[in-house]
């Protein structure tokens, strides 16, 4: 039997970079981990190495799609033994150079950083709230910053011209705006939702075949720039999800944009008057239009 006082958290994307920090140190501090990865070889490598370093046995991976919706439902289906759900971490991400789908047909980046996500925290709700106060953490970026008049609803399929970081912005953005949707939904719960910046990270991102050519120099120059010590190590990117994860400052407030541990602004050319319920009322859509 479970001590009750052990807390339960979910990592999506656990077993590289910002994830596999989040769970060594949510693991450190006694946890019960579960990391949310789709390739079970990487799976099994990150859960030995999270139980070594943590000095944690409680870290178990399960298999999980972000891209097929049919798996994030087999994924919460598994998690569904556990009574309650302290912390879900939806961290998993990716960038893609050129148009691709998930298995439903979403377009890639969308259907995997925002949509997974979204229909992920929705399944798994119940157990955040049966948690003394739950805690739901979107991994953003600054990147958001790209979607200059928000998110492009007219054409979220992006069979029009392909814009790698206009397309990726818009998913970052997707995550802060549902944080922002989730606080609002949950304010009468003890729930919270928060929404962070890493930071700039020297991690796999964008350089494990999600892209190619232009992005993927762009994703070499920012080795350079870790060598030349200008990017976080994935355990420094990693500190503002822990510290939203635990700390009690977050946990008074939500749906807050976090940066460097602190509150942050979002950036004020991406909103538009009503965009989170906008953007619940869509998710919600293009969801059921799959299921
Ligand atoms: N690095 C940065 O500078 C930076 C800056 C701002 C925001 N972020 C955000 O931080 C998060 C973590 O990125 P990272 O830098 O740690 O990159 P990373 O090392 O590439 O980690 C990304 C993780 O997401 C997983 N993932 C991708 N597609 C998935 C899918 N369909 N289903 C399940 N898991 C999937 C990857 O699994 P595989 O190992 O199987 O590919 C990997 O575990 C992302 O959301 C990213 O947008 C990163």
């Amino acid at each position: 039997m479970k001590d009750l006082d052990t807390p339960t958290i979910v990592v999506t994307g656990g077993n590289s970079g910002i994830g596999l920090e989040t769970a060594v140190a949510l693991a450190g501090r006694g946890a019960e981990v579960v990391i949310g990865c789709r390739d079970p070889r990487k799976a099994a490598g990150a859960t030995a190495e999270i139980r070594r370093r943590s000095g944690n046995e409680s870290v178990r991976s399960l298999r999980l799609d972000l891209a097929d919706l049919r798996s994030v439902e087999r994924f919460a289906a598994e998690l569904s033994t556990l009574d309650h759900i302290d912390v879900l971490v939806n961290n998993a991400g990716l960038v893609c150079d050129r148009r691709m789908e998930t298995a439903q047909g979403f377009e890639l980046t969308f259907g995997t950083n925002h949509l997974g996500h979204f229909h992920l925290t929705n399944l798994v709700l119940d157990q955040l709230r049966a948690a003394p106060s739950g805690r739901i953490v979107n991994l953003a970026s600054v990147a958001h910053a790209r979607s200059v008049d928000g998110i492009t609803w007219s054409d979220m399929g992006r069979y029009r011209r392909y814009r790698t970081w206009r397309v990726y912005g818009d998913s970052k953005l997707a995550n802060i705006l549902h944080a922002e949707a989730l606080a609002e939904r949950l304010a009468d719960t003890s729930v919270v939702a928060h929404a962070v910046h890493p930071g700039s990270v020297r991690t796999g991102f964008g350089r494990d075949g999600d892209t190619s050519g232009a992005t993927a120099s762009l994703m070499e120059l920012n080795g350079v720039a870790q060598r030349l010590g200008l990017l976080r190590t994935p355990e420094q990117g990693a500190a503002t999800s822990v510290h939203v994860a635990t700390s009690a400052a977050a946990g008074r407030s939500s749906g807050l944009y976090w940066r460097d541990s602190h509150p942050a602004r979002v950036a004020p050319w991406t909103r538009r008057r009503g965009d989170t319920a906008v953007l619940w009322e869509n998710s919600k859509r293009l969801v059921s239009a799959v299921s």
